[in-house]
């Protein structure tokens, strides 16, 4: 895979920022629109403010972007703090000029039985905006992508999960609690990510060293489901010195 390593998360953030507005300008100049596949979590928020600084000062407009989030908790509000949705809100999306008809992230308020459905259509609905031109990710210390826990397979689809113990420890803080974290989400499966024409993925800090490791120098295995990265013809891992540290 790919690696390029920054001095710090903040140089990282601010290249990926302008490689997406790059990306943006070109589709729009085509008359085009710009289809972002996008993450949330600490690592990117750092990027999502260098956007809204491009939109504020340097006139990046956003009105060609349809956007596409990779997950959300289950069960959850939207107005709840801790929803994904209200995340994109804050750091991004009420910042800048997207349409809020292209904006799409998974909802947590499907009644159960309608999940699977709700899911069809989310796929439908990225295959119908032409796919995704570049999706970013996080990596979890799980080796998820998205909310792709161990167990998911190359070909997984969207759908309802089960969230591992490590994840939901990390997420503790957010929830005020583990026991106040969610059980499930629903995310894009590894198969929906690996159909983005190109794939970045941004790590920081030491905590992210070991499994950055075997993301880019491990098997392919089920286990550590970042490992199908490996197969993606257009995948880049942006890293900071930390998160880069057990490289060899
Ligand atoms: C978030 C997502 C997750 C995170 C990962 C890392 O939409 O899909 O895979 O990217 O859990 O989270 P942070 O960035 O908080 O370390």
């Amino acid at each position: 895979i790919p690696t390029t390593i920054y001095p710090d998360s903040e140089e990282a953030s601010v290249a990926v920022a302008r490689d997406i507005a790059t990306l943006i300008r070109n589709r729009a100049a085509e008359g085009r629109m710009c289809v972002l596949g996008l993450a949330t979590g600490s690592t990117p928020t750092r990027m999502y403010e260098e956007l809204v600084r491009l939109h504020q000062e340097e006139g990046l407009s956003f009105q060609n972007v349809i956007s596409f989030n990779l997950d959300e908790y289950y069960p959850m509000q939207p107005n709840s703090l801790q929803s994904y949705v209200r995340f994109m809100h804050e750091y991004l999306f009420d910042h800048i000029d997207i349409r809020p008809e292209n904006v799409h992230i998974p909802d947590g308020t499907v009644r159960q039985e309608e999940v699977a459905e709700f899911c069809r259509h989310y796929e439908e609905q990225i295959r119908a905006a032409g796919g995704i031109d570049i999706q970013i990710l996080g990596i979890g210390r799980t080796g998820h992508i998205g909310f792709n826990e161990p167990g998911s397979g190359a070909a997984s689809r969207t759908r309802l999960i089960t969230l591992d113990h490590i994840t939901r420890t990390d997420a503790a803080s957010d929830f005020y609690g583990e026991e106040n974290v969610p059980r499930r989400a629903i995310t894009m499966g590894v198969g929906t990510i690996l159909e983005a024409h190109s794939i970045v993925l941004l790590a920081w800090g030491e905590g992210k060293a070991a499994v950055v490791k075997r993301m880019v120098e491990g098997e392919m295995t089920d286990s550590v489901p970042a490992t199908y990265l490996q197969k993606h013809p257009e995948v880049s891992v942006i890293l900071d010195d930390a998160a880069a540290a057990e490289l060899t």
